[in-house]
């Protein structure tokens, strides 16, 4: 879509219901599409999770009815069930609905099941990518997913498996020439390096916790794989963070670039520039 049409969207005075699971990706919001700015402008109502940072927040209208229904940390404000009832209550009830997520909302976000839970109830949706916490930590922590020669695949993995179980058997994990980031994983960083270990990952590996990824918090810690529990248990460690596992790790090193505090800025200001630009 052009930003002309983009535009002209804008503009669009809907009465039917619909609700937008949006990616708002690791917490700059530079880093939000401009489908994902467009949504949130046009909302009526917003649900936006814990992980969403403030900047992000402080784009969206103030005449938006926003309502905070975040996770963070197993500690739920909404159980699940209640935030997709509330969802599908408001769409049903005519209201342009956002449902705002940390990262990309298809990954490790439920955005499946919400989608399942909008498609039964005959609630229209659509869905904007976000950049995910994966690629953030990459690009902000100077260490590539895959490189040419050295890693030729990557795996998303959640720390915890449904209810909080750790996985039990990292075997299937344990690939040569292959990154491995681990989601929701500093918590359990012990269980995961006897986990590695178990399987046979060497124990010099090179791994990187990356905290708050694109934000003015962020932090990247490097070791090896016989450090990893130490690593993470580092106090001044933040939070949101996400274990990376691989020989690529170790390029951060040479390739490191990123200084939180000399990143150009985005405002609600230059947003709107570019749409009113866009619809001249
Ligand atoms: C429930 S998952 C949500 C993931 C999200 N949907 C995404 O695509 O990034 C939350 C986990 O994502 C990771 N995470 C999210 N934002 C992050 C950030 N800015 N920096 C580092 N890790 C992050 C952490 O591992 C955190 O425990």
């Amino acid at each position: 879509m052009s930003l002309h049409s983009l535009s002209q969207v804008r503009n669009d005075t809907r009465k039917a219901g619909e609700v937008v699971l949006v990616g708002a990706g690791p917490g700059d919001p530079g880093l939000l599409t401009l489908h994902a700015y467009q949504a949130l402008q046009q909302a009526e109502v917003v649900l936006y999770d814990a992980l969403v940072s403030q900047p992000i927040l402080d784009l969206i209208p103030a005449s938006t009815e926003c309502i905070a229904v975040g996770k963070r940390c197993g500690a739920h404000s909404l159980p699940q069930a209640e935030i997709e009832r509330v969802m599908v209550a408001k769409a049903a009830s005519g209201a342009r609905v956002v449902r705002l997520k940390g990262g990309d909302p298809l990954m490790f976000g439920r955005g499946g099941e919400e989608m399942q839970t909008l498609k039964e109830a005959g609630i229209p949706f659509r869905v904007v990518p976000g950049v995910t916490a994966a690629s953030a930590c990459s690009a902000y922590g100077a260490m590539p997913l895959t490189h040419r020669g050295v890693a030729q695949g990557v795996t998303f993995v959640t720390g915890h498996g449904q209810d909080g179980q750790p996985i039990e058997d990292w075997r299937p994990y344990v690939i040569a020439g292959h990154t491995l980031v681990i989601y929701m994983g500093l918590k359990r960083a012990g269980t995961i390096q006897a986990g590695l270990l178990a399987a046979g990952m060497a124990p010099e590996m090179p791994v990187a916790i990356v905290g708050q990824a694109s934000q003015a918090g962020h932090r990247r810690v490097n070791g090896t794989l016989a450090t990893l529990e130490r690593l993470a248990n580092q106090p001044d460690l933040p939070s949101p963070a996400a274990i990376l596992v691989g020989e690529t790790t170790a390029m951060a090193a040479e390739l490191d670039w990123f200084d939180p505090a000399s990143q150009p800025e985005v405002s609600s200001k230059s947003l709107d520039n570019i749409f009113d630009s866009a619809a001249m």
